[in-house]
């Protein structure tokens, strides 16, 4: 297919290297292929109102470094409002759309493939920070979290090591542990708690005692922010404990996290007399540059996606394999989330704690 007119969104969290795959989508778009290209505002929300947004070569040449995106982004559910299926076909026939990229994570990409189910031509390129959508090895953003943590460790220790303290840092990932067991082994964490694995606040609290009387009288517990101690009861003293002031759920039903540091590091401090601090790094992972890797990924997912729109592989993500970029059913990607490694949080990350 040639001369095509391409519809762009991003949605849900934004991410580093967003605006490079705007960018590539858009370069290639109108250089190789003599297409046309249009961007929908805050996601689902700007397809939902028709609310577009003018995307040329010129808007989208420097923007490679900048974070964010220049779409904006939302959490909007396009199910979750009424007759959205068929606004969404409205606005895209409305403004000539003839294939949509939608740039996103499991919730942006969840719609789009019940999207493309309808009849809407779509190509779903992955984004998330928290790398845990499936059918890629990694979404970019994920690099750029996991240096910015590994940076927040490493200055977090000197602090740490001055006062004789324990410094919890709190990392994102939602219910995946990938930035927490990444930036926990690049930045030497004496302890790394992850989603997946409830913990044993005991046997935290053992681990750092053996610690600090074998002469090291500071440490690093890096928590990821879906990271629970096991036990029920537990569970629910630290929900309480930790739960946000609005308990928002937006509208894939998503809670809010965030807060289980605050918790730990004060349980680490009364069991074990341990002076203890809390750092919440947020959305600090998010903002900002992204590093060259996810860039150079966001390009190349960018450009990928421009061939998928043209080979008419519609229904299908762009995604990373074994080093090369391949196409993937969307459906794929959106069933089940990507399972951390345990391997490497137990045989890597596990054989090095303490
Ligand atoms: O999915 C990306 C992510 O940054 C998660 O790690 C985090 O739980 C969530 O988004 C935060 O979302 P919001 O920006 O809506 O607070």
């Amino acid at each position: 297919m040639g001369g095509m007119r391409i519809g762009l969104l991003t949605g849900g969290g934004d991410c580093p290297g967003l605006n490079a795959v705007i960018r590539a989508v858009v370069l290639t778009a109108h250089l190789v292929h003599h297409d046309e290209t249009v961007g929908f505002a805050d996601g689902w929300r700007g397809v939902l109102d028709g609310d577009v947004v003018d995307l040329d070569v010129d808007r989208v040449r420097d923007i490679i470094s900048q974070g964010g995106t220049i779409l904006h982004t939302s959490r909007t559910n396009p199910f979750g409002v009424e007759d959205g299926p068929a606004k969404v076909a409205a606005n895209l026939a409305k403004h000539g759309v003839d294939v949509l990229v939608a740039i996103g994570g499991e919730d942006t990409l969840g719609a789009a493939f019940k999207l493309h189910e309808t009849g809407v031509r779509v190509i779903g390129v992955p984004k998330t920070i928290d790398n845990d959508l499936s059918a890629t090895e990694v979404t970019f953003g994920f690099d750029t979290a996991v240096e910015i943590a590994t940076e927040a460790i490493d200055r977090l220790r000197t602090t740490a090591e001055s006062h004789h303290r324990v410094i919890v840092c709190e990392v994102m990932g939602r219910h995946a542990g990938w930035i927490a067991t990444y930036a926990g082994i690049a930045g030497g964490a004496a302890d790394i708690l992850v989603p997946e694995e409830p913990f044993d606040l005991a046997e935290v609290c053992d681990r750092l005692r053996i610690r600090h009387r074998s002469g090291c009288f500071s440490s690093i517990v890096v928590v990821s922010e879906g990271a629970m101690p096991a036990g029920a009861e537990d569970l629910e003293a630290a929900r309480r404990a930790t739960s946000s002031p609005s308990a928002a759920v937006d509208q894939f039903g998503h809670a809010r996290l965030g807060g289980i540091g605050g918790w730990l590091a004060a349980e680490i401090e009364r069991r074990t007399g341990y002076e203890s601090r809390v750092t919440i790094l947020g959305h600090i992972q998010r903002g900002g540059t992204p590093t060259a890797f996810d860039r150079v990924l966001a390009t190349r997912f960018g450009v990928a996606a421009v061939s998928a729109a043209h080979a008419g592989a519609f229904g299908s993500m762009v995604a990373l394999h074994c080093g090369e970029i391949v196409r993937v059913p969307l459906a794929d990607a959106v069933g089940a989330s990507k399972r951390l490694d345990l391997h490497l949080y137990h045989d890597v990350a596990g054989a090095l704690r303490g």
